[in-house]
């Protein structure tokens, strides 16, 4: 998996003056069914999230309010995103390094997963990442 195959993916938005809404159906919009959703709400000024990669797993991270940037890395090149809208979702596959920060106050950042919570799957040294990446 690439840097190349990460990619900012725009979700259906339904237009409405009560109130725009976006949906997400798996492997519609995603390419994988999702297992596992959480959010990051109430981040401190300052505050960065993240700082590993996964084995596996497979996420779509979403600014449903607010804004952050989120790197990404995979060892040898590297690219920032900026996420401010609730309908643009940022696809992230396995064996990429992640950084979030620069949260704007109140924002809240939803994460689409493609597995249930395992800490196995993490690398959270950078080195032992790499190690394995690249050798
Ligand atoms: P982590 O994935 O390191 O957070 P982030 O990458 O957003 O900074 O998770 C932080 C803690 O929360 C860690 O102890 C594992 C736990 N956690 C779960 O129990 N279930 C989950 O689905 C997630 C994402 C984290």
């Amino acid at each position: 998996m690439s840097l190349n195959d990460c990619k900012l993916i725009e979700l259906p938005k339904i237009n409405d003056p009560r109130g725009n809404l976006t949906f997400i159906e798996p492997t519609v919009h995603i390419p994988f069914e999702i297992q596992r959703v959480y959010y990051l709400y109430d981040v401190p000024g300052g505050s960065e999230r993240g700082g590993h990669a996964h084995k596996q797993l497979n996420q779509l991270i979403v600014a449903m309010s607010g804004s952050f940037d989120v790197l990404l890395d995979d060892g040898k090149d590297k690219v920032c995103y900026h996420l401010n809208r609730s309908y643009i979702g940022l696809y992230v596959c396995s064996m990429i390094w992640r950084e979030l920060n620069n949260f704007s106050s109140g924002s809240v950042c939803m994460v689409l997963a493609s597995n249930r919570y395992e800490e196995d799957d993490y690398y959270r040294e950078y080195s032992e990442f790499m190690q394995v990446r690249w050798g």
